[in-house]
């Protein structure tokens, strides 16, 4: 494919099918790849509307596979969750671990707290100190500006819960930060978050610019723009059990033995930064994987997640076991952000089935689902590495995709996976045995 080496004025303006030709024309063959990419368009037009108005310059779709998780039992309730994911092994861990869990008690999740966070940057010219004794009537003077914008979320019992200064300026000359909480109710709330920011901005410049002995060119607007390192939205989940309920675990180790090796290995991740990004990215395969199924964002997720396992100073795993006495308890708390209502969560047909999967839940009880699947497929994960090892098994599921680039047919996939049951899989293995099949 070759890309013109100009710039392309006005491209957005351009229809769908114009932009999809334009795109084609540097494929080495248009017509076909035309063909191939409209293959992927929804057949229902107003389907295909909704996933267009989604994003922008759209010429396609990418369809992931929508896959099911079922028997996560979180606080004494049982559910089946939506998982958006290309990688097998994921959905086939997190159901493992559900049903492993579900036998020994379930998860026993809550919601430490669920406040949101936005900052207003700015420079400040004035006497920092005369700012920092102001803050009680800059506060009021705030809310009631931005009221316009916060009245129906505070009907909702929501709105903003907290106004603070930071002086940052020993880090940048005359840096200062108004940092913002917020409650979003049930809604992920960055719309929210970001016009109350933004109404804050004009307040502060409108206070300063009718209070006696302030300025209003001593202040300059930066940023208004909310947080993704929600550190006081926090959810905690856990599971627990007697360590001899461990038996099962894993083939040839006792309870004891297994808790033993389990418990070095999230260490390891708790003091290495290689072993701890790998251990994170477990846990984010499952929590990624709810999120996407339910129409929020999984960056804003994981920009935090990876900055809260950061918070000491030193990367380190996001879970944690705690072994005493005769007890096993694998623990795990994050920041966890998201909304049921508003966004995606109303608009993508199958955001929406996802969250009446789950039983139309509100913010707080998502979290704490999202939460469970981080901690089933950390759980699955460590589970493997400790014990058989993760090829066999992740070898096993990719002998499907192996098979699907081989182009086999069904009866050689039947033959090739009953020949691979008890073998190795490898990518050379399978073409040699798919070859000698066609011979
Ligand atoms: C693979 O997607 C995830 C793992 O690497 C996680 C881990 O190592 O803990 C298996």
């Amino acid at each position: 494919m070759k890309v013109p080496q100009t710039i392309i004025k006005g491209f957005s303006k351009y229809t769908s099918t114009e932009k999809l030709e334009m795109v084609c024309k540097l494929f080495a063959a248009p017509d076909k790849t035309k063909n191939s990419f409209e293959s992927f368009l929804h057949p229902d037009g107003n389907i295909q509307h909704i996933l267009s108005q989604i994003s922008e310059n759209t010429i396609s779709n990418y369809p992931l596979p929508y896959n099911v998780a079922p028997n996560f039992l979180i606080n004494d309730k049982m559910y089946m969750l939506p998982m958006v994911i290309e990688e097998s092994s994921v959905v086939a861990a997190a159901s493992s671990a559900a049903r492993f869990w579900a036998e020994r008690g379930g998860f026993k999740a809550h919601v430490v707290s669920n406040i949101k966070n936005g900052q207003l940057h700015f420079l400040y010219k004035g006497d920092p100190d005369k700012l920092k004794n102001a803050l009680p009537e800059i506060k009021s003077h705030l809310l009631y500006y931005v009221k316009p914008v916060t009245r129906n979320m505070e009907a909702r019992s929501g709105g903003i819960v907290s106004i603070k200064l930071n002086d940052r300026s020993a880090d940048i000359p005359g840096y200062f930060q108004l940092d913002v909480g917020f409650n979003t109710r049930d809604a992920m709330g960055a719309n929210f978050i970001n016009s109350c920011l933004e109404e804050c901005s004009s307040g502060m410049q409108q206070w300063l610019n009718t209070t006696e002995g302030f300025s209003e060119p001593d202040y300059e607007p930066l940023m208004a723009i909310l947080s993704n390192y929600n550190d006081n939205c926090l959810v905690n989940i856990s599971v627990s059990c007697n360590i001899n309920a461990l038996d099962g675990a894993a083939k040839g180790l006792d309870g004891h033995e297994f808790a033993r090796r389990f418990a070095l290995a999230v260490k390891i991740a708790d003091i290495d930064v290689h072993r701890a990004t790998t251990h994170n990215k477990g846990i984010m395969n499952g929590v990624d994987a709810l999120i996407l199924a339910t129409g929020n964002d999984f960056r804003a997720i994981e920009a935090g997640a990876h900055a809260w396992a950061a918070r000491s100073g030193k990367y380190s795993s996001l879970s944690r076991v705690e072994l005493s006495d005769n007890h096993f308890s694998f623990i795990l708390e994050m920041p966890m952000a998201l909304g049921t209502v508003g966004g995606l969560t109303g608009i993508h047909p199958l955001a929406t089935h996802s969250l009446e999967m789950l039983g139309k839940p509100g913010a707080e009880e998502l979290m704490m689902i999202a939460a469970a699947a981080g901690l089933a497929n950390n759980f699955a994960a460590v589970r493997s590495l400790t014990t058989t090892g993760i090829q066999a098994g992740h070898m096993k599921m990719h002998l499907s995709n192996i098979l699907l680039q081989l182009k086999a047919t069904p009866d050689e996939i039947e033959k090739t996976t009953a020949y691979f049951k008890d073998k190795k899989v490898s990518h050379q293995a399978v073409a040699t045995h798919l070859a000698e099949l066609r011979k």
